[in-house]
């Protein structure tokens, strides 16, 4: 198996680190030359010149370009016939990520949409522990990720047609959370502010089953600065964790009501490295034809919510969903 890495930025950097520590052989083409050979040199790897050759050399694609570019890669990739990682989020619109899809399964090769949230330790146990029913049913989930403007607001990041701005690009992490722990949601209302690429919104998300995210999303913040948090409160008990304090994540009630207690989390070594996690399922999926966690119609979904919650937070109207068949 050969990857070939697209992109030498931020995203390109990480997956190269990631699949050279999982031993995967990979190549990377960027318009960033320099940077490719640089990145190329770091992990032993090689540079392709162009797409074309890329594609003709490897067996999986790793697209980890700016969002406007990831319908017309994954693409390619497709009718090459090469399976494919794309980073998040999918598309920048419900039409061209269902065309990505739709591509991928004409095409029968595998999608893998990199949604790391879902790796992150943290994030897993909390999500573990919902299901093992040590909080009852999820009621209340408040999620919070704030972060300066990438490249402090001077790249396509902050160009909403190529980025699909801070809900699309930022807060899709925890709305895919959110409906990972508590399904798919019926309506959306949200509210923002923004002063040029500086950007903060609020989201309440009402699921089918009556339970509220109420999802806190920025780039709004000093330069060097990203905190996450979660705090879930289902019928039993509450579990709380966020990334000013170092783990264990706590938690409160189930089965011994009101007795707080601590659940360890394993030390977070390389071998933890969610980005590494998230491609060794990637590489266990293609190995051994399993299941990769993120489906294709989850990716969809998230996708979906995400741009409904823009709508609202543009009109400043709650927004309704379809519910999904
Ligand atoms: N999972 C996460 O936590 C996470 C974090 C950051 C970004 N992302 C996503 O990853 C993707 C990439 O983001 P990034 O931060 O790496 O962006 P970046 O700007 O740091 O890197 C983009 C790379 O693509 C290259 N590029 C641009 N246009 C190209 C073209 N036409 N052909 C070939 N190469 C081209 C650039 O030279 C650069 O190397 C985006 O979809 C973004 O939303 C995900």
């Amino acid at each position: 198996m050969r990857v070939g890495i697209i992109g030498s930025g931020s995203m390109g950097q990480v997956h190269a680190r990631a699949w050279h520590a999982l031993g995967v052989e990979f190549g990377v083409y960027s318009r960033d030359a320099e940077r490719a050979a640089q990145l190329a040199a770091e992990h032993g790897a090689v540079t392709y010149p162009d797409l074309a050759t890329l594609l003709a050399d490897v067996t999986v694609v790793d697209v980890c370009l700016p969002t406007y570019l990831h319908r017309e890669t994954v693409e390619a990739a497709a009718r090459a016939g090469r399976h494919v990682v794309c980073e998040k989020p999918l598309a920048l619109s419900n039409e061209d990520a269902a065309a990505m899809v739709q591509a991928c399964e004409a095409a029968g090769v595998r999608l893998f949409v990199a949604m790391v949230v879902r790796f992150f330790p943290q994030y897993r146990s909390a999500r573990d522990l919902v299901q093992a029913g040590r909080i009852g049913t999820p009621r209340v989930l408040r999620l919070r990720r704030v972060s300066s403007p990438p490249y402090g607001g001077t790249s396509w990041f902050a160009d909403e047609t190529k980025s699909g701005g801070m809900i699309l690009d930022l807060m899709l992490h925890d709305i895919d959370y959110a409906l990972w722990l508590a399904g798919d949601v019926t309506q959306v209302y949200a509210q923002t502010t923004q002063v040029g690429p500086r950007q903060y919104a609020q989201a309440a998300l009402t699921h089918v089953s009556g339970a509220l995210s109420l999802i806190e999303a920025g780039w709004a913040y000093p330069d060097g600065l990203f905190r996450t948090a979660i705090d879930l409160a289902g019928s039993s008990g509450l579990i709380e964790w966020s990334s000013d304090a170092a783990p264990p994540i706590r938690t409160w009630g189930g089965p011994a009501q009101h007795a707080a207690s601590e659940v360890s989390l394993p030390a977070v070594p390389s071998a933890a490295d969610p980005f590494v996690l998230q491609l060794k399922q990637v590489l266990d999926a293609l190995q051994h034809n399993a299941p990769f966690e993120v489906t294709s119609e989850e990716a969809l979904g998230a996708l979906r919510v995400a741009l409904a919650v823009r709508e609202s937070a543009r009109s400043g109207r709650a927004v309704t969903l379809e519910a999904v068949k």
